[in-house]
């Protein structure tokens, strides 16, 4: 198994350094080098992520790689090429074809930088406009964070990360020197995210779009951050104007500007009890009610500790409830599925 693992990083390995290649040399490359431009790459951050160029056409990939002897059920296996349905495959039609064909490529790396998967860009407005290895025995989606690998390598021991939810977002934060930003890549973030960051850093920042998405993302993110919100760890969440994402942001702002916005970003505990509080009136019976029961199985969802016992304190405050009465709460009440 971990042989076949083997081959298929190797074949992932050689598509990456096929996709960079063909950036450089095919006819192609004009159009995908003005749309990166377009978009404020330089060249030196798109080789820093090794973005690459998946030319148009259905067996560019699949050629280059049967070349240098890379088995088709390989290929097939590592996500790079989609075997024809064998019922309405023509005559001398091949077996496969390629599966990103006329894109922009980012290569999605593991902590020790081998190539795992793609994730790759139409240049224009085409539909589906990004599109994404499939999951594979050596590509686990909701355990991998674009850019994570390249902002270890940007800095050992960085101060914090941002979470975003986009490649795009990523390299423009990094083309303006913000050199700690990941991705989730098309999931929501989860409880083994927060914990490999906070492996390297005591501060998360959540920033998603925009946008009614991202505001959701939001509130799920950190319905998912509660279990890992041990003491000294700190979570904050940056709402940007309607219509933004970082790309868009730090384009307009620059890095002072999105970095003035990162430093005034809420905590988690602002959050929770802004977004709580939204339609509630905590001065009547009712209001009350409704918030003990919304926030109770949440609150018990942090790990004992410091922070709980503030959260806790907080809810009292806000209800104007003796902490006797939220502790009985807290105990009959079963927490949240997390
Ligand atoms: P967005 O649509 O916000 O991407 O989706 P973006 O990075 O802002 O895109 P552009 O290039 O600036 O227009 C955020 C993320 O959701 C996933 C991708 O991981 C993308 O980066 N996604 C989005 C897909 O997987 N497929 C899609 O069709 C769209
Ligand atoms: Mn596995
Ligand atoms: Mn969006
Ligand atoms: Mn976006
Ligand atoms: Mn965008």
């Amino acid at each position: 198994r971990s042989s076949e693992n083997n081959e298929l990083l190797s074949s992932l390995e050689q598509a990456n350094v096929y996709f960079q290649q063909q950036l450089r040399q095919h006819p192609a490359r004009n159009k995908a080098v003005a749309y990166l431009k377009s978009r404020g790459l330089t060249g030196e951050v798109a080789k820093r992520f090794a973005i690459g160029l998946a030319p148009p056409g259905w067996d560019n990939l699949l050629k280059h790689l049967d070349e240098y002897k890379i088995k088709r059920p390989i290929q097939e296996k590592a996500g790079l090429i989609i075997a024809r349905d064998p019922e309405r495959q023509q005559e001398r039609q091949d077996t496969h074809y390629d599966r990103f064909r006329d894109r922009i490529m980012f290569p999605i790396r593991d902590s020790r930088g081998r190539v795992i998967a793609f994730g790759g860009r139409v240049l224009g407005d085409d539909k589906p406009k990004y599109l994404n290895s499939p999951e594979t025995p050596v590509y686990h989606k909701s355990r991998e964070l674009y850019g994570l690998y390249e902002a270890r390598k940007a800095a050992r021991k960085p101060e914090r990360f941002v979470i975003v939810e986009g490649y795009m977002d990523v390299v423009a934060l990094a083309q303006h020197g913000i050199n700690f930003a990941v991705a989730t890549l098309g999931t929501a973030s989860n409880t083994s995210h927060l914990e490999k960051l906070f492996r390297l850093a005591p501060e998360v920042i959540f920033c998603f779009d925009g946008d009614n998405a991202g505001r959701t993302a939001a509130w799920r993110a950190l319905q998912a951050s509660l279990p890992a919100m041990e003491d000294g760890r700190q979570i904050r969440f940056l709402f940007l104007p309607e219509g933004e994402d970082p790309d868009t942001l730090v384009r307009k702002e620059g890095a002072d500007g999105f970095l003035a916005r990162l430093n005034r970003s809420g905590s988690l505990s602002n959050y929770f009890f802004e977004h709580m509080q939204q339609d509630i009136d905590a001065t009547t019976m009712d209001g009350k009610a409704r918030l003990f029961s919304q926030c109770i199985p949440l609150i018990k969802l942090l790990p004992r500790g410091l922070f709980q016992q503030l959260m806790l304190d907080q809810l009292a405050q806000i209800t104007g409830s003796q902490r006797d009465t939220i502790d009985r709460l807290l105990q009959q009440t079963p927490a949240a599925a997390p």
